[in-house]
Order: C-alpha cells, then sequence, then structure tokens
C-alpha cells in the first residue's frame, strides 16, 4: 500500500476516535527514507531527534539507526536504551546533563573549550567513551579556498580552540575520538564536497597535534525534506570520501530527511464565519500546534501551505483548484492575529464544520518547533501509522 493510501485508512479507521489537532506518523516512510539516505551516502547514519522526539516512534525506529544524537537531558532520556549508540551535543551542557550521558555511554560532542571542566569534575567512568570536537563551519576556510560564503553559526570551535581542546583532552588523561562538522539545515548541498576536503586536512592537523589516531569524523548533514530530488551526486560524494583515511569512521546525521516526509497534521474544522464577504475557517490546531505553518518567521513574505481536505470519509480532489491562494483564510484557536496558518484558492471548496485539513510533509520540526502553553491549550495528539 502506498503512503497515502495507509493515512487514508488510518484517516477513515480512527475518524471519530482520534482527537484533533493531531500529527500521523508513518513508520515505513521514516524506515525508507533511513535506509534510503544511508545507502546513498555508504557511511554511518546517526538520527537528530530534535526534529521528532515522538517517543513511540523513536522506539519503533531503533534498531535500524546507527546511533541517536540528543540537544537536551529530556532528549536523551527520551532515546536512551542499551542497543542505540547515544550522542549529546550542544553548546548549554549542565553538570547534570554531563553526569546524565556519562551514566548512559554517550558520546559527548564538545562545543567548546570550557566545557572539558565539567567532564573533569564529574565522575569519569572507566568505559567513557572518546570525546567529540564539534568544528565550526568557518574552520573550512582555514583549509580550503572558499568561494562563495560559508554558513555563519555559533557551534563550535575555531582552529585555535580546537587545537587548544586537543591539547586538554590528552593532558586529562581522556581520549579524543574525533570530529563533529554540521553546517545548518538544507546546507548538504552546497556543503558536502568542501566539508570532506576541509576535513581530511583538519583531521591531520588534529592527529599531529594529538599525536595519535581519531577513529571517528561526523560530517553533519543538512539533506532538504524531499533530498531525493535535490541533484545531488551521491557516487562522486562518495569517491570524494575517499580522502579521509579508511581507518577512520564516518557518520552523517539527519533529522528532517528522515522524518519530515513520514508526517501529516490534521486540524478539524470547527466552523467557518465571513468578515468583509471573505470566509474565515476556525480550526482546533493552529499556532501553538504547528508554529512553523504559521510562518511568523517569514513575517513579509509568507508561503502558506496548501492542506488536502478530507470530507465524508475521504480526501476531496481539490488539484482543479490552484495553488496560490486569496480566498478562505484558516485561522487557529488563539488570539493571536498570526494564528493563521492556510490560504485557500478562491475556487476550491470551502472546508466546513466537520472536515479535517491534512497538510504533508510536516513529520520534523512541526510539532517539535511548537510552543503549546499559550492559552493553555494542549498540545496536538500523535499517532503512529503502521
Ligand atoms: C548538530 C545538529 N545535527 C543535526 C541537526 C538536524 O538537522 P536536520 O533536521 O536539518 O537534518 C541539527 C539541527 O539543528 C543540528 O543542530
Amino acid at each position: 500500500m502506498e503512503l497515502m493510501e495507509r493515512i487514508e485508512k488510518a484517516i477513515a479507521e480512527k475518524k471519530g476516535r482520534f482527537k484533533t489537532p493531531c500529527y500521523l506518523y508513518d513508520i515505513r516512510t521514516v524506515l525508507d527514507n533511513y535506509r534510503d539516505l544511508k545507502e546513498r551516502l555508504g557511511t554511518a547514519l546517526i538520527l537528530s531527534v530534535k526534529a521528532n522526539s515522538n517517543f513511540e516512534l523513536i522506539d519503533r525506529i531503533r534498531h535500524v539507526a546507527d546511533g541517536m544524537e540528543a540537544a537536551s537531558l529530556n532528549e536523551l532520556e527520551i532515546i536512551q536504551h542499551p542497543n542505540t549508540e547515544l550522542y549529546i551535543n550542544s553548546p548549554a551542557y549542565t553538570s547534570r546533563f554531563i553526569k546524565a550521558a556519562l551514566a548512559v555511554n554517550a558520546t559527548i560532542v564538545l562545543d567548546n573549550p570550557a566545557q572539558l571542566a565539567m567532564i573533569g569534575n564529574s565522575s569519569r567512568k572507566p568505559g567513557m567513551k572518546p570525546l567529540m570536537i564539534r568544528v565550526n563551519s568557518r574552520v573550512l576556510g582555514d583549509f580550503i579556498e572558499v568561494s562563495g560564503s560559508i554558513p555563519e553559526n555559533h557551534f563550535g570551535m575555531d582552529l585555535t580552540d580546537i587545537l587548544e581542546a586537543t591539547d586538554k583532552i590528552k593532558a586529562m588523561g581522556l581520549q579524543l575520538g574525533g570530529l563533529h562538522i554540521f553546517h545548518g539545515s538544507h546546507q548538504f548541498k552546497n556543503m558536502c564536497f568542501k566539508t570532506v576536503r576541509a576535513v581530511a586536512d583538519l583531521i591531520q592537523a588534529v592527529e599531529e597535534r594529538y599525536a595519535g589516531e581519531i577513529s571517528f569524523a561526523n560530517l553533519g548533514g543538512g539533506f532538504s525534506d524531499e533530498w531525493r530530488g535535490d541533484d545531488v551526486d551521491f557516487a562522486s560524494y562518495r569517491q570524494e570520501l575517499g580522502r579521509i583515511p579508511a581507518r577512520i569512521r564516518i557518520a552523517h546525521e539527519s533529522g528532517r530527511g528522515v522524518f519530515a516526509s513520514a508526517g501529516f497534521y490534521v486540524v478539524g474544522v470547527i466552523g467557518v464565519k465571513s468578515l468583509g464577504g471573505r470566509p474565515y475557517v476556525i480550526c482546533d490546531g493552529g499556532i501553538s500546534h504547528n508554529f512553523l505553518l504559521a510562518q511568523t518567521e517569514r513575517p513579509f513574505q509568507k508561503h502558506y501551505r496548501r492542506p488536502l481536505l478530507w470530507r465524508d470519509g475521504g480526501f476531496v480532489d481539490t488539484s482543479a483548484s490552484g495553488g496560490i491562494g486569496q480566498g478562505a483564510v484558516c485561522v487557529g484557536p488563539s488570539c493571536s492575529r498570526d494564528d493563521i496558518f492556510s490560504i485557500l484558492p478562491e475556487e476550491g471548496p470551502c472546508p466546513r464544520e466537520g472536515d479535517l485539513l491534512v497538510f504533508t510533509g510536516c513529520g520534523a520540526y512541526n510539532f517539535s518547533y511548537s510552543v503549546s502553553k499559550f492559552l493553555s491549550l494542549h498540545p496536538a495528539e500523535e499517532y503512529l501509522v503502521v
């Protein structure tokens, strides 16, 4: 059965029994995305669960994953399991977070040298995993000619700090496992070849300073939601990875590339009103259940997403009604004037009470990046489609 058929069946079977607003996550799509992406890369692939940290989903997919990465203590609690390779990666460790990571044998990715003091103060276990150093993107410029800009971010260390941290790790009697670099979401296509070239040289510099070998390089990711259509030459990329010594295990990591296309966001229509002749579709879910759809991060040029319409037991075919919306305004239940999450085309059918609006491609950062406390509204429900 194809993905849309599975979703249609799930909604038809559950209608009346599930609560809206809600998210549906198709496990098979998550697994397919993971396996396909890993195969194209030819390396280990670590799951970044900030994109989707639903416990049941994580538990259903952990058996395929080469590892999972947490950016907070709560994420670590969700992913931790004896059979899961764990990583933590944050510029904001607390000693509680570090202690918890050491207790479950997670690999710690150091964002800055000061974090070493925190590790030194924690009770060190004999089997502690070697440390990783997070490399700031601008370090690329220290090793290769970069035409075009390097993505700016405040994560990780510059070259001076990387080498100093290497010294400190050695002086503390700890082990250096390797390097981790991540340029940001959507950056893979632009940055992947440059990253390999620079990291290959950086590894040499770090190993010289360490007077020893590292064993692991996480080259990050930045795969888009629909990475299959991104026109990346994976075969050449796999060849490029040959610049990194074969003794070093290479990994990439992904959140949205694995989760995005597996998720569906469903809101129920509570009623419709008219203002100045324009219909307003009032829904039970809005900005506090799906922050991204409201596009407040794009104040001037909002490109609202268009939902599928579910009515009387099935999807209504709205494909003839154009893409750009000037018609009915879909609004959520809060009192924020930004609680608008879609504008439908004028020609299409106007939703009515009892209909559902279903948004595709909502499996990553749609639930996890939403602030659900406003007006004491409940967060959206989440259901797995198996
Ligand atoms: C260190 C790190 N790794 C991986 C990710 C996941 O990014 P994406 O979901 O775009 O793959 C992020 C996202 O912020 C990140 O900060």
